[in-house]
C-alpha cells in the first residue's frame, strides 16, 4: 500500500535528553491509517504530528475498544537506525485485535508504516546513552455511534518519542507492592491483550500504592489471589536458590512480553534454568524471608530490564539484594541492551536495520 507523506513545514525544536521524562516530547510526525468495513485499510499517510478531531460519540470513548503496542527504535554507534524483534510487537498486536473484535492489519503494511515514519523522523532517534525513539502504535474504533457493538471504521496511528529510562529511578531499583485486594486480570478476560482498559483498570490500586511511595502493584490472580501475575507496566521474574522463575502465560491473564520472551532466551544462552510456571505469593514472601529469592527484575519495552529492590506484602516490606542491582539483572540488561543498540553481536537475529 502506498504511504503518502506531507512533511512540516513547522519542525519543533528537539528537547534535553538529560532526564527526560518518559512519554512527553513527540516527533513531527505521525502515521495515520483507516479502516472501513467493506473497504478495508486504507488512506495510509504520514501527517504533521497533532490533533485527531473525533465526534463526542465517537465509540472508543465509550467502549473502550482500542488496543496499542510499545517499541523502540535505536541508534546504534555508526549513527544507524534499528528495530528490535519489530514482528513479534505487530504479531502481539495482531492477537490483541482479534480478541478486541479490531480488523487484523496486514504484517507488511504495519511493518511499512513503521520504517517510513522512523526514517522520516530519524532526527528524532536520541543518540545519549540509554535513550531511544519510543514507538506507540494503537488502533481504536471510529463510528460516531451509541450502542454496545463491533465498530465498523477505526483508526490505527503511531507516533513516536524520544525517551530514557521510564521509572525517574533510573536503573536503581524500583519498589512494588503485592496487591490481594483488586485484580488486574481474570481467565477468559483480556489480560494477555494491548489494550487500553487493563491499564484504566489499574490505575485506582496504582494510585493507592503510589501514594504509600511506591513505583507500582504487583498484582494476583483473579480468581485465588494466591499467584503472581505481572506489574501492568512490565512482567517479573525471580532469582530463587540459583534458578530463575517468571510467571507462565498459561492462564492468558499476564501480557506475552516480547522483553520477557527475549529475556528467557538469553538466560537459556547463558545456561540458566528458566521455569515458567505459577508462582505463589506464599512462595516468593518464604523465599524471600528464607534469604534465597537472590534477584527480583521486571522485563518490558518501556522498563527494559528494571531491578525490583523491595516488595511489599500485607504490610510487610521485603528488601531484595540490599536494595541493589543483582549481578544477573545487571548482565542481562547489558546483554538486551548491547543486541538493541548494536554495541553486542546479535546471535539471535533480533535486530532490524531501518536507516
Ligand atoms: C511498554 O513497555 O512499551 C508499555 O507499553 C508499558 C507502558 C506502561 C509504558
Amino acid at each position: 500500500m502506498e504511504i503518502t507523506i506531507t512533511r512540516t513545514t513547522t519542525p519543533k525544536q528537539k528537547p534535553s535528553m538529560d532526564g527526560i521524562p518518559f512519554g512527553t516530547y513527540f516527533s513531527d510526525h505521525m502515521f495515520l491509517m483507516n479502516y472501513t468495513e467493506g473497504t478495508g485499510w486504507h488512506d495510509a499517510r504520514i501527517v504533521p504530528y497533532g490533533p485527531i478531531s473525533l465526534e463526542p460519540t465517537t465509540m472508543v470513548f465509550h467502549y473502550a475498544q482500542e488496543i496499542f503496542e510499545g517499541m523502540k527504535a535505536y541508534r546504534t554507534a555508526e549513527g544507524k537506525v534499528q528495530l528490535f524483534r519489530p514482528t513479534e510487537n505487530i504479531a502481539r498486536m495482531n492477537r490483541s485485535a482479534e480478541k478486541l473484535c479490531i480488523p487484523h492489519i496486514p504484517e507488511d503494511v504495519y511493518l511499512d508504516a513503521l520504517k517510513t515514519l522512523i526514517t522520516v523522523d530519524q532526527d528524532w532517534v536520541p543518540s545519549e546513552p540509554d535513550t531511544s525513539l519510543y514507538i506507540r502504535p494503537f488502533v481504536f474504533a471510529t463510528d460516531a455511534h451509541l450502542g454496545v457493538h463491533v465498530a465498523h471504521t477505526y483508526l490505527f496511528c503511531i507516533v513516536t518519542c524520544p525517551v530514557g529510562c521510564y521509572y525517574p529511578e533510573g536503573l536503581n531499583p524500583v519498589k512494588i507492592a503485592i496487591e490481594s485486594r483488586e485484580v488486574r486480570a481474570v481467565r477468559g478476560g483480556t489480560g494477555f491483550t494491548k489494550c487500553g482498559g487493563n491499564y484504566a483498570a489499574s490505575l485506582h490500586a496504582g494510585a493507592l500504592a503510589e501514594a504509600q511511595g511506591f513505583s507500582q502493584v504487583l498484582w494476583l490472580d483473579g480468581v485465588e489471589q494466591k499467584y503472581i501475575e505481572e506489574v501492568g507496566s512490565m512482567n517479573v521474574m525471580f532469582k530463587i536458590a540459583g534458578k530463575v522463575v517468571t510467571p507462565s502465560l498459561a492462564k492468558g491473564t499476564v501480557l506475552p512480553g516480547i522483553t520477557r520472551k527475549s529475556v528467557i532466551e538469553v538466560l537459556k544462552h547463558f545456561g540458566y534454568e528458566v521455569e515458567e510456571r505459577d508462582i505463589s505469593v506464599d512462595e516468593l514472601i518464604a523465599a524471600a524471608e528464607a534469604g534465597t529469592l537472590e534477584e527480583a527484575w521486571g522485563t518490558g519495552t518501556a522498563a527494559v530490564i528494571s531491578p525490583i529492590g523491595k516488595i511489599s506484602y500485607q504490610g510487610k516490606e521485603h528488601i531484595v539484594n540490599n536494595f541493589e542491582i543483582g549481578e544477573l539483572t545487571q548482565r542481562l540488561y547489558d546483554t538486551v541492551t548491547g543486541i538493541q543498540w548494536g554495541k553486542l553481536d546479535d546471535p539471535f537475529g533480533w535486530v532490524m536495520p531501518v536507516c
